[in-house]
């Protein structure tokens, strides 16, 4: 497509926030301001883009920004922004500053909207894979995720050394609502005795079955990590499930949640937030539009939004073998 003249920017964060959307925040505004544009910061996601709550962004508002967790600009859910009028309104005013094209920061959910926005308003737009979940294809690792996974493996660490003390079996969720990324990730770093993930479903029997003949190899302890939207339900429904079948165990429930959202990003997140961020940048002067920017072998890849949220990337078998390998 022949690239549209672009001389304002907004950036967004939007939906869940992750560890790196900051750095991400900070590349798009350095990169912005590089090639001479006027940046600007649209507050709350789609949530400020309706209220109007707009600033403009210049170097001094992203100075130490880049090895903070969360994200300046802040984040939400919106609604609104699924109604037609309120699409309308955050069309206005982007019109009303001058905001020739976008640069959105989020996961599925907020990348659909950014490719809508485009369908009907023609405003160019670039998403950035910023989620912990890592369920985004066109990019190995959406930014933040390795970020949760070494939180998660943290915790975890510290979970086994009071479930050895004892001889518990704990059952750990970690995030992941359609995704099991972050769970076998940690899982396989934390030598975990089983995953349950859920894109897959393990049939309760297999998992009594694998703990009892752990427990016959006399391991210290068992760590079990659960998906919060595993098949079968959370951890406490699978450690109530478990507690059935093995009544003598000393079982323990530990729940990670947000926790996994926040904290300063590892150097990988940092790296790959700031790599795309002058990836949107340029790619939005080049005429790529309605397309996510994603790094795949380390290189940046370009790949139109409708099919970055296609749910069609999914843990890969081989870890799965990897972790059942290392788990008997
Ligand atoms: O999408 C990121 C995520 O952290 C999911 O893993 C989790 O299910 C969800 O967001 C939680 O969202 P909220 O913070 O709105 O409860």
């Amino acid at each position: 497509m022949e690239p549209k003249t672009i001389k304002k920017i907004g950036v967004l964060t939007s939906g869940g926030d992750s560890p790196g959307m900051n750095a991400a925040i900070r590349a798009v505004v350095r990169a912005g301001l590089y090639y001479d544009l006027e940046m600007y910061g649209i507050y709350r996601g789609y949530e400020g883009m309706i209220q109007n709550d707009i600033k403009k962004l210049e170097s001094r508002h992203i100075t130490h920004v880049l090895e903070r967790g969360g994200t300046f600009l802040k984040s939400a859910r919106s609604a609104e922004f699924r109604t037609p009028e309120g699409r309308q309104t955050a069309y206005n005013n982007l019109k009303s500053h001058g905001i020739d094209a976008l640069v959105v920061i989020g996961g599925d959910g907020s990348l659909t909207g950014a490719h809508l926005f485009y369908k009907e308003y023609g405003v160019p737009a670039i998403g950035l894979p910023g989620t912990i979940d890592n369920d985004l294809s066109g990019t190995d690792s959406t930014i933040g995720f390795d970020t949760a996974c070494n939180t998660a493996i943290e915790a975890i660490d510290k979970i086994r050394d009071t479930a050895t003390s004892h001889d518990r079996l704990f059952f750990v969720e970690v995030m992941g609502r359609d995704a099991g990324f972050i769970a076998i990730n940690a899982g396989i770093g934390s030598a975990a005795a089983a995953i349950l993930i859920p894109e897959k479903k393990m049939p309760i029997e297999h998992l009594v079955d694998k703990l009892k003949i752990r427990t016959k190899a006399k391991k210290a302890s068992n760590i079990v990590i659960v998906a919060e939207g595993g098949k079968s339900g959370g951890a406490t429904e699978i450690a109530n499930l478990v507690k059935k079948h093995l009544p003598y165990y000393d079982i323990k429930v530990t729940i990670l949640g947000h926790l996994q959202r926040g904290g300063s990003p590892s150097s990988f997140d940092r790296l790959i937030a700031s790599k795309l961020g002058v990836a949107a940048v340029e790619g939005l002067l080049q005429g790529k539009y309605d397309v996510m920017a994603g790094l795949i072998n380390n290189k940046v890849v370009y790949t139109p939004i409708k099919k970055a949220i296609v749910d069609d990337k999914s843990v890969d078998e081989d870890d799965f073998r990897v972790a059942k390998i290392l788990s008997t």
